[in-house]
């Protein structure tokens, strides 16, 4: 066994506007453990594909990009992030590069590739790990395994809060149709669909505050790292 899989992780996963990034960051926060912003990846990923012009159909080429790509978390902030040395921290955080790292997310070869780069985030004392397929796939052998969900409507009631609190537009209904389309693309995708793995703890938000979802989730890590 590699000495890395002894390091405590636990896995956050779920459909975006579950507040799975929000929950993630604040209990690794708590714990002192590292952070994995898997869906991070997937849109620097988007980005640096968008950037070398490549075609979504070039596999190979996708791969290699992703590979060789130089991407740095958090040398400005938090929630900064770096390919090749340039800040695509917002970049990254745009419908379009939501929506190419969704597609993205949907090619064999990519995910292959950035697999060895999740692994990596194992360090002691410990990960949190927040994405699609943390719990499945990427972390199966976790201490604690939480699915967050919220129903589409709230979901996309939280995105349109948040976009309009940062002064940009919205329209709701819009907000709701492409958190949909990027949901079925990522439940019905043939690799590492996003599902509950069969052993997490499945906590639905929508009528949750971040605070009693945090304090619930805290509770539970306490006593799976114990
Ligand atoms: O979590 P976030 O919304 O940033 O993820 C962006 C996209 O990246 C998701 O819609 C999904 O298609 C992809 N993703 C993935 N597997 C992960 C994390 C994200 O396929 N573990």
């Amino acid at each position: 066994m590699r000495a890395t899989a002894k390091v405590p992780v636990v896995t956050i996963d779920g459909p975006s506007g579950s507040g799975k990034g929000a929950v993630a960051a604040i209990l690794a926060k708590q714990l002192g453990f590292s952070l994995l912003d898997s869906g991070a990846l997937y849109r620097v990923l988007g980005i640096a594909t968008l950037k070398a012009n490549l075609e979504l159909e070039n596999h190979e080429a996708i791969r290699d990009l992703a590979h060789n790509m130089q991407v740095e978390f958090g040398r400005f902030g938090a929630d900064s992030v770096e390919l090749n040395g340039e800040d695509i921290s917002l970049e990254i955080r745009t419908d379009i590069g939501s929506d190419q790292a969704s597609k993205i997310g949907a090619i064999p070869a990519a995910r292959e590739a950035l697999f060895q780069r999740q692994l990596d985030f194992r360090q002691a004392p410990g990960l949190v790990a927040d994405g699609r397929d943390m719990g499945t796939v990427v972390f199966p052998d976790a201490q604690l395994k939480i699915y967050l969900t919220a129903s589409p409507e709230e979901r996309a009631q939280r995105r349109y809060k948040q976009l309009i609190g940062k002064g940009i537009g919205a329209i709701l209904v819009d907000l709701l149709r492409e958190l949909k389309a990027r949901d079925q693309r990522d439940s019905e995708r043939e690799i590492s669909p996003l599902k509950p793995a069969a052993d997490a703890l499945v906590i639905d938000t929508t009528s949750l505050s971040l605070e009693q979802v945090v304090e619930k989730v805290v509770r539970l890590a306490a006593q799976a790292l114990a």
